[in-house]
């Protein structure tokens, strides 16, 4: 050992022992501040579902979330995928319910943040999107006509006091929908349009009260933000119960840094809830997936969308699907960026649980391959064996 790198090693074992320079720079400590959950403001009202935060709509809408009878063979609810002591996910790559789906169940900590909804963003509102399982034949499998029954038989004064009187059901059909079966599709179309719009009113504010529920479920505080608490007390180097490791350190450094993990994880959340091409390969066996570019004709296409007759408030509300960008080659296979939190502890990744482990996942983002269609946003970032395992070792502090 020369006498400089005797010297050198002198000065790095000065900066672990917390004196020499600062172990973050400002703009990384202003970052991390940024991404602690204690900068997570509350959900934003929503004016278009006006029982948002009414807590009796929220107590309907948790009972309806684990209501079984919620489905057309009486065996599924919202929990059935969205099981609650998982993060509200299942741990499998493709969802079942009465049947099987071809993407991931979604976990909701903090859902009511988005303005956009599924991996794709084909709904604009939770309460809109709470009604594509319920019909969804291969989710819950049910139709709305014999929801709006249901509703009256089993929870109908809990309903009236909540929403006002029910309609009228006693001419409508047991089961109708202008989605589902030809018969419920057929069944739908000899209704009159008072018929239609009464189940339709009974439809979105089931939609409305699970909404409702789904706004209370937050993202608990982790081993990361309590890191992040006392580094923004000017400690500089948090120490004790909250120290990270030295590895830890080099993962959040390089998340907020060189591997440009924060551009799209960004926030308290570790999301920007928008849309994006990261080059993830397709699952053989499945159906063509093409992500947010064909979402958007569907979400303008919703009759339950901001600009839809079911909308509380007025269409000021609308400008995310009023402005949302409609074409262009960066939408397919574009997919919701998802939260980190808590991700470390419910493998499988990606939207159709392609990567079985947080390794596969980091080792995807260093040599980032070209996407099947569309441009990839990602770059291969070479990361050594070293700087990987730094970045698992970080994204762990978000689920402890
Ligand atoms: C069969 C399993 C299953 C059932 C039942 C189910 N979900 Fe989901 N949920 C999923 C899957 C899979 C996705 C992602 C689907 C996609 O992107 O196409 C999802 C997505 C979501 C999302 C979007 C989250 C986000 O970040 O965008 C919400 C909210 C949600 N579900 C709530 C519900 C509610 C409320 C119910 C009951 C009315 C329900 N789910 C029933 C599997 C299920
Ligand atoms: C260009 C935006 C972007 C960048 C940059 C980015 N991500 Fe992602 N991340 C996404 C999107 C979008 C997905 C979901 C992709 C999919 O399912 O097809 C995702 C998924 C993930 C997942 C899986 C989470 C889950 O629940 O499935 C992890 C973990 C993750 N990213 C970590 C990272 C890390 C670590 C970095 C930095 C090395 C990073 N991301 C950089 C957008 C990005």
């Amino acid at each position: 050992m020369n006498r400089f790198s005797r010297l050198f090693g002198l000065l790095a074992m000065g900066v672990l022992a917390g004196c020499g320079k600062p172990e973050f720079s400002d703009a990384e400590k202003k970052t991390i501040a940024s991404l602690a959950l204690s900068a997570l403001p509350p959900p934003k009202t929503d004016t278009t579902n006006r029982f948002a935060d009414v807590p009796a709509a929220a107590g309907l809408g948790a009972t309806l979330f684990f209501d079984v009878g919620m489905s057309g063979d009486g065996k599924v609810s919202c929990s059935t995928c969205h099981k609650i002591d998982r993060q509200f996910q299942d741990d499998l790559p493709q969802a079942v319910g009465v049947g099987r789906t071809n993407r991931r169940t979604m976990p909701l900590a903090g859902v009511a943040h988005d303005p956009f909804f599924f991996w794709d963003g084909r709904r604009d509102s939770l309460w809109s999107q709470a009604l594509a399982p319920l019909e969804n034949p291969l989710e819950q499998a049910g139709n709305r006509a014999a929801y709006a029954h249901y509703i009256k038989a089993r929870f109908g004064e809990r309903y009236e006091r909540i929403f006002g009187p029910l309609p009228d059901l006693s001419t409508v059909p047991a089961n109708a929908s202008p989605l589902g079966s030809d018969a419920e599709k057929a069944a739908w179309s000899t209704m009159t349009k008072a018929q239609a719009e009464g189940v339709n009113r009974v439809f979105a504010n089931i939609g409305k009260a699970i909404a409702a529920f789904e706004r209370s479920i937050a993202p608990p505080q982790t081993r990361f933000d309590r890191f992040a608490a006392a580094l923004a007390t000017g400690i500089q180097l948090p120490q004790g119960d909250v120290a990270f490791s030295p590895e830890e350190i080099l993962g959040l450094k390089l998340f907020i840094g060189k591997a440009n993990c924060v551009t799209c994880h960004t926030g308290a959340r570790f999301t920007d809830g928008s849309f994006h091409n990261t080059g993830v390969p397709p699952v053989a066996n499945l159906p063509a997936d093409r992500g947010r570019i064909d979402a958007v004709a569907q979400v303008e296409a919703d009759p339950f969308n901001c600009f839809g007759a079911f909308r509380d408030g007025d269409a000021s509300a609308c400008g995310e699907l009023r402005f949302m960008v409609k074409a262009g080659p960066e939408l397919a296979r574009a997919y919701k960026t998802p939260s980190l939190r808590g991700a470390a502890t419910r493998p499988p990744y990606m939207h159709a649980g392609q990567f079985s482990s947080l390794e596969e996942v980091v080792a995807h983002y260093s040599t980032a391959p070209a996407s099947v269609e569309g441009i990839s946003e990602i770059h291969p970032l070479q990361l050594s064996d070293r700087e990987r395992a730094a970045l698992v070792a970080f994204l762990k502090t978000l689920a402890e």
